[in-house]
Formats: C-alpha cells, sequence, structure tokens
C-alpha cells in the first residue's frame, strides 16, 4: 500500500514507469534536448508531437527513391508513391473508428474544414445557420465565417456560437444540446471540436452527432486535439464527417499533411458534391486525362492535389508505433499518466486553478491550468526544462503523453510549479 505522502515523492514515480507496459515506445522518439544536450521534458505534445526515431530514414528513403527513379519513383520500386497515403490508410481508421474507406490524407486542417464544408454545408431555406462551440480556435471561426459569407450570409446572424455559462470554463453538453435543439429550424451545420484546444474538454461525439441529426443538421468534428489522445468511434458514431492535423498527438511532423473523414453514407454516394481535382477522380482512370471527372471511391475523392510524399514520410513512421500499441493501450496509459499529474498538482500546487474536467472520459492528455503569474510559472517551467505552453489570456497547457512522457518527468514538472507557488 502507498501512504498519500509516498504516492507524492519520487520514488512513487519511479515505480510507477518501472510498471509500465509502454514504457519501451520512449525510445522510439526523438526528445528535444538542452543547449547543454540534456533532455528537456517535453509536455508540449498538443502543439506538435515528438520526432519518431525512423522518421528521418523514411523521409531519407523516399529522398534516395527521388535521386534513384526520378519521375518512375510513383509506379516503381518497392514503395511506390502513387499510393503513400493509402500505406496509412488501416492505422488511421483504426486510430479514429473508422472504416478504412472513410478516411483520406491530404491537405492541411484548415483547408480540409473549408472541404467539408463545400460537401455539407448545403444552406437551403430557412436553414442556414452554423453553430459552434467555444473558445473556438480561431482558425475554425475564420473559416466558418468565409464560407458563410461566400453563400451569401451574414456571421453576425448565421454563426451560431455556444459559450460556456458565465463564471464556467467549460461548456456543458446539456447547453451545447439545448442550443442545438433552440435552433434547430435554422440549423444546417454543427462544426464542434472533440477535444476543446484551450480548455482540454473532451465532447461526447456520439451523443452530440445524435443531438445535431436530431435537429436535420450535418454533424463536423475537428479532431485537431482528439486524434491519438483519446478513443474516438467515428463510423460507429455516425459523424458525417472530420477533419485533424497529424503534427499534433499524432507526430506527423511540423505543418504535416493533414486527414479527414467522410462517412460511407456520404463518400460512397457519387453523387456528395465536393471540389474535385484529378488526384479525387477513381485511381483507375485518373491518367486517362480525360474531360470528365469520375469521382474516386471513399473518402479519397476528396483528393485534390498530387500528395507531397515527403511530408507523408513521417506520418508513416509514427503510424507505425500506433499500430504496434493499439488505442487501447495508449489510452489506459493516458488516463493514469494524465490523473497522476493532476492529482499531484491538487496536492503541491495550492494556487492552480485545473480548468479540464476531472472524469477522464472528459479529457485526454492535456490539462489546461490557470494559475496566479502564469508567465512567471512558464518562464521558470522553462528554466527547469519543462516544455509546456501559453494560450492566452491566462492558460499554461501541459499533456503528458503516453507515448513518449515518463511518471517521473510528469512529476518533475509538478514539482516545479509546486516550487514556484505563492
Ligand atoms: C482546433 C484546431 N483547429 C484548427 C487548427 C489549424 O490547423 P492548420 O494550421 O493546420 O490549418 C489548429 C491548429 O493547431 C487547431 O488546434
Amino acid at each position: 500500500m502507498t501512504t498519500a505522502v509516498e504516492a507524492l515523492g519520487e520514488d512513487h514515480a519511479r515505480s510507477l514507469d518501472a510498471t509500465d507496459p509502454l514504457a519501451r515506445y520512449r525510445d522510439r522518439f526523438l526528445l528535444p534536448t538542452a543547449d547543454d544536450g540534456s533532455p528537456k521534458i517535453y509536455l508540449a505534445g498538443q502543439s506538435l508531437g515528438a520526432q519518431p526515431v525512423t522518421a528521418r530514414a523514411e523521409v531519407q528513403a523516399e529522398l534516395d527513391a527521388w535521386a534513384r527513379l526520378g519521375v518512375d519513383g510513383w509506379f516503381a520500386g518497392d514503395r511506390t508513391w502513387i499510393d503513400a497515403d493509402g500505406a496509412v490508410r488501416e492505422s488511421t481508421a483504426s486510430i479514429v473508428g473508422a472504416r478504412p474507406g472513410e478516411v483520406a490524407t491530404l491537405n492541411t486542417l484548415t483547408v480540409n474544414l473549408h472541404l467539408l464544408f463545400a460537401s455539407f454545408f448545403r444552406p437551403a431555406g430557412a436553414r442556414t445557420a452554423v453553430l459552434i462551440d467555444a473558445p473556438t480556435f480561431p482558425s475554425d471561426r475564420y473559416a466558418v465565417e468565409s464560407q458563410l459569407r461566400l453563400h451569401g450570409l451574414d456571421p453576425e446572424r448565421d454563426l451560431i456560437t455556444v459559450r460556456p455559462r458565465d463564471g464556467e470554463a467549460l461548456l456543458r453538453t446539456e447547453d451545447l444540446e439545448g442550443a442545438i435543439r433552440e435552433h434547430r429550424d435554422r440549423l444546417a451545420v454543427a462544426l464542434l471540436a472533440g477535444v476543446n484546444y484551450a480548455t482540454g474538454q473532451a465532447h461526447d461525439i456520439e451523443r452530440l452527432t445524435a443531438a445535431v441529426h436530431d435537429a436535420g443538421a450535418v454533424a463536423l468534428w475537428d479532431l485537431a486535439h482528439a486524434a491519438g489522445n483519446v478513443s474516438v468511434a467515428l463510423h460507429d458514431a455516425g459523424v458525417d464527417a472530420a477533419a485533424w492535423c497529424t503534427y499534433k498527438y499524432l507526430n506527423g511532423g511540423p505543418g504535416a499533411i493533414a486527414q479527414l473523414f467522410v462517412h460511407e453514407r456520404h463518400a460512397a454516394d457519387a453523387s456528395t458534391l465536393r471540389l474535385t481535382g484529378w488526384w479525387g477522380n477513381e485511381p483507375a482512370t485518373r491518367f486517362r486525362m480525360a474531360e470528365s471527372f469520375e469521382p474516386g471511391i471513399g473518402a479519397d475523392g476528396w483528393r485534390i492535389s498530387t500528395p507531397p510524399i515527403l511530408s507523408l514520410a513521417p506520418i508513416r513512421a509514427s503510424l507505425a508505433i500506433f499500430e504496434e500499441v493499439g488505442m487501447d493501450a495508449l489510452r489506459a496509459k493516458s488516463v493514469l499518466l494524465t490523473a497522476y499529474l493532476e492529482s499531484l498538482l491538487v496536492a503541491l500546487v495550492p494556487d492552480v486553478e485545473i480548468l479540464t474536467p476531472r472524469e477522464a472520459t472528459a479529457r485526454g492528455a492535456q490539462l489546461s491550468l490557470r494559475m496566479a503569474d502564469a508567465p512567471r510559472r512558464l518562464a521558470a517551467l522553462e528554466a527547469a526544462g519543462v516544455v509546456a505552453d501559453f494560450r492566452e489570456p491566462d492558460i499554461i497547457r501541459m499533456a503528458p503523453v503516453p507515448l513518449y512522457n515518463t511518471f517521473h518527468e510528469t512529476w518533475r514538472a509538478a514539482r516545479v510549479l509546486a516550487d514556484t507557488a505563492l
């Protein structure tokens, strides 16, 4: 039995690492180092995931293929470029709970949100409104506003933002449901965050998708902070479509190519409208260079352009690790690790306010912390080699990531905040 005092100690942190079944995966990543070469405590995977060790070899292999094969690299060699994005299809589908044909790897997140709006925001009659949750990541808001204007609509009237109640940081599910019900006659689309970037709150995707459908509208999800972080089941939840970046929990690298999901009831329907380019054409006829577009089957039909092969390479490296570990094991460790950080903060840092929900089902790896003097505390973390980040106006975000962070690192980060408490 560990006593309450022992549970806060360094030995306990080390013993948790000693029994962690995923501990060995840390060595599969290159973690940032200080100028003297000492490893930093990297708790910023909610912003940019760490580099898989094999990413370099994956990129190098593509550079070699380019040098050796030139244009023949598209169809020759042991890993043809023509289906480079298809190589991560199965692993992506299992991360987000999709059927393989429902996911595609393409473009970047905000661009993909625009593509999904082009397909699924079809304002008609009284149904002209889009509902979003707050705090909203600015790019999502900007994208939605521009989509409204594109249709001659006015964001002042047609954009509904559901905010937390006064004095509360988190959005109540029943308030979101209430707003969806209230606007049921004019709602066209809801775009919701799977995990909120600012608070770390995970929304109930299945329940809210059902509420949106009950209102006769389309449910779109931004999974930037959810993919590879929490368990999601997009197909079974009946989500219409979703988009996410791969540079956070999926460790695809800075600005990496992004991914999307289109439910097969839309993706298998050739009449679903989409913005098109030759890469979305059925692969078997793409190179006939015909005048008529033949929609590709599944989410791949949303591709427009030639895929960036070099950007895909690190994602292969990372998703190979996800395939080995599996979301269940990853999530099991994540729940423990984040709860451990939370318990240390509650016990050791009296002036911290944890904005993120306390229940494991309502959050992922990230904790969002509000505390007095946040910039000074962030500077103290930096000085101690802890990488966290700051979001206006007063939030420090930290995510102990189950694939590469340890309990001991988490303990050290909490100690820094304890030592700088007012
Ligand atoms: C929730 C959310 N939406 C959109 C974006 C923007 O992504 P991108 O710059 O890749 O389009 C981000 C980036 O961090 C994000 O966190």
